[in-house]
């Protein structure tokens, strides 16, 4: 965006002395300079993604110069440093309260009896490279001294020690709030950084309070995306979700961050952590990792190590993955690759085991007749004949390396075929005690047959699975399906929900090649259809209940933290003895068996929040919305829903927020009554 700058001499006089000058472009007759605004960040730092080391997710204020010590030694040690990790980066809390005499910043002489400088010699010795933690306010989030005001000086001393890296914050930043005053701040330490001579990596973390990705490509290498993460599902899976439309930001030497990994910190599942870093290496984040290495854990330390992951990460052609589609939470991400390959993620973000397939043309790969396919977890080679598919686990991914190659793909043919096994979706229930049945499936995805394919499928346990067909093929031509059921009996007194099966589909491809064993999954629901007569939907057992604030209540309004804490159900100043008290967004489930015909209920917004709060209230019949409420708000009273639910396996009663946020959005199901038989 061209500056028009009166004053010509003064400014060029200035220009010309200061460090990463911005392009003085045309001179005109009446004194007018025009300008880039910014210089352009061109530190040549960061092609790919930074890798590495930050102490912040696992110890907090807790560092000191033994753990990044032992960080670089356990780099180099454990092979992290060989696949590409070289940051050891210090966060907050290395510092005293105190400036120098000469007004510069001083490390925590007992937490770092060396100095940042002994410290980044001893760390630069292993062959890797130190970061720091500074923050642009006047105090860092943890109440140290700031940068805001200090940036030449600081800046200096930062390279005066040694770094490679600054994270730099924005806590206590005086802001007006403006994005002008952000785009100043933050590039006044990318000037003062620049004017050392020393490169530096630059990361921004404003936490994505002023959209940084559209106007930090010229001021950082990389700029934090969202505020912070935490080591759990939601969290992880809300920061990827934010991320991931943002890819037309990200480059070579500019690259999306949302945030440090907790791969290892013990809050998520290893399948939860898998995930987790297969999307923030399709979405060249940078690596850093957040976890004590000391303790970690021989599965930790693979899932950080996975090469063929992170080449994906470290792809130099450095273009964040693009979702392709995402219905149902089941994702298909797609990543362009520097030698023509494409990756693509099947992320399964539901609480159930998902089919979730798309084809290789649709990932953006020119038409064949046999692409090769590399599955980067399980590091098994196949041939496809274009179509991708997989059954995912709940909240896992399945992620697969396409070659572009014509080549590769005729080389493929020697590898197995892909396979598509899982479990058929079923419509109904099994009840405990007695026997229901579900089915398999295996299709060979492949360009040629598989040969003596056998399937294996087991419950948990105490269950029985027993298969009512054959389990086996011996040549399964391209195309075709190996389909088996199996009488699945959960043991009496089962409680309603969703339980995994789990299995093998185990075969060959060319033969005299080896034999592959691949996961099959899905689950299965246990419930109990409700008795014939009018049921109160709050005495019957939910199949599953999500809510924004607390627990879903049964018979009391929600109160917004513990089960149980709630009002009675009111609206429009009737009270009333039974229902459901809900905080939207919420979701609840029920089990009708296909033996109901309706389902009655008043619906409205509690009293209890003073006339605050907008909501819509639906009902869905096994995926079909049969009765929506319109908005509604606490002024509108009780309001009467029907839903014809004749036939249906599953009803679903949702709440959404109205689409204004969920403040005050109390929802009240009263009186919710399903009719059956
Ligand atoms: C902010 C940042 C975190 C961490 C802390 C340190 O919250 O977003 O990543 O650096 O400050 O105080």
């Amino acid at each position: 965006m061209p500056r028009t700058v009166r004053r010509l001499l003064a400014c060029v006089t200035a220009g010309a002395l200061w460090a990463g000058v911005p392009a003085l472009v045309a001179v005109t007759a009446d004194v007018t300079v025009t300008a880039t605004p910014a210089a352009a960040l061109d530190n040549g730092l960061a092609l790919t993604p930074p890798m590495g080391f930050n102490d912040w997710n696992a110890f907090g204020c807790d560092v000191d110069e033994q753990l990044i010590k032992q960080t670089a030694d356990y780099f180099v040690s454990s092979g992290l440093k060989d696949a590409g990790y070289t940051y050891v980066n210090i966060d907050d809390c290395w510092q005293t309260h105190q400036r120098d005499a000469q007004g510069r910043l001083v490390p925590d002489p007992v937490k770092f009896p060396d100095g940042i400088k002994g410290t980044a010699d001893y760390v630069h010795s292993k062959g890797l490279k130190l970061g720091i933690y500074e923050d642009a306010g006047t105090a860092t989030c943890a109440g140290y001294p700031g940068s805001l005001g200090h940036e030449t000086t600081d800046a200096q001393t930062f390279a005066d020690w040694g770094v490679d890296y600054l994270k730099y914050d924005n806590c206590n930043n005086n802001s007006d709030g403006s994005r002008e005053d952000y785009v100043k701040r933050y590039t006044a330490m990318r000037d003062a950084l620049a004017a050392t001579g020393r490169p530096i990596v630059y990361s921004l973390c404003e936490w994505g309070v002023q959209s940084p990705w559209e106007w930090a490509g010229d001021v950082g290498n990389s700029w934090r995306t969202t505020g912070d993460i935490s080591d759990n599902w939601s969290s992880m899976l809300s920061i990827a979700q934010s991320n991931m439309p943002l890819a037309p930001a990200a480059g070579p030497g500019h690259w999306n961050d949302p945030d440090m990994l907790e791969v290892g910190n013990g809050g998520m599942t290893d399948t939860e952590y898998r995930s987790h870093f297969s999307l923030w290496s399709m979405m060249d984040s940078p690596l850093l990792i957040g976890t004590d290495l000391r303790k970690a854990t021989p599965e930790t330390l693979s899932i950080l190590s996975n090469k063929d992951v992170i080449a994906l990460d470290q792809d130099r052609l450095g273009k964040q993955a693009t979702v392709l589609s995402s219905d149902g939470g089941r994702y298909v991400l797609t990543k362009p690759l520097a030698n023509g390959d494409r990756a693509v993620a099947l992320f399964n973000a539901g609480d159930q085991a998902q089919r979730i397939s798309t084809t290789a043309t649709a990932a953006g790969l020119a038409r064949r007749g046999t692409y090769a396919v590399r599955d980067l977890w399980s590091h098994t080679a196949y041939n496809s004949a274009g179509t991708l598919a997989a059954t995912v686990p709940a909240h896992g991914t399945v992620l697969l390396r396409v070659s572009g190659s014509a080549v590769a793909g005729a080389a493929s043919l020697l590898d197995p075929p892909l396979l598509d096994a899982g479990l058929a979706p079923a419509s109904g229930a099994v009840e405990p005690g007695q026997g229901g049945t579900v089915r398999t499936y295996a299709t060979d995805l492949g360009v040629l047959p598989a040969g003596k394919v056998s399937v294996a499928l087991k419950g948990p346990d105490g269950w029985s699975v027993t298969p009512q067909g054959s389990t086996g093929s011996a040549l399964l031509a391209k195309g075709r399906t190996l389909s088996t059921t199996w009488k699945v009996t959960a043991p009496a007194g089962t409680g309603t929900g969703y339980y995994p099966l789990t299995g093998t589909v185990s075969y060959t491809g060319v033969p005299g090649r080896g034999r592959v064993t691949a996961p099959l999954s899905g689950s299965v629901l246990v419930a109990v259809a409700p008795p014939s007569g009018t049921n109160e939907l709050s005495d019957l057992t939910w199949v599953s209940a999500t809510n924004d604030w607390g627990p879903v209540e049964k018979d009391t309004s929600n109160g917004e933290t513990a089960a149980g804490d709630g009002n009675p159900l009111t609206i429009g100043g009737t009270v009333y003895a039974k229902g459901l008290g809900t905080n939207a967004p919420s979701a609840v489930t029920y089990y009708l068996g296909g033996g109901c015909s309706a389902l009655d209920s008043t619906v409205g917004v509690d009293d209890e929040k003073d006339g605050k709060g907008s909501v819509e209230f639906e009902i869905e019949a096994d995926g079909r919305q049969v009765a929506d409420s319109g908005v509604l708000h606490n002024a509108d009273g009780p309001k009467q829903l029907h839903a014809d639910v004749a036939g249906a396996q599953i009803v679903r009663l949702v709440v959404t927020d109205g689409g204004d946020g969920s403040d005050s959005d109390h929802a009240d199901w009263a009186e919710p009554r399903l009719t059956c038989g």
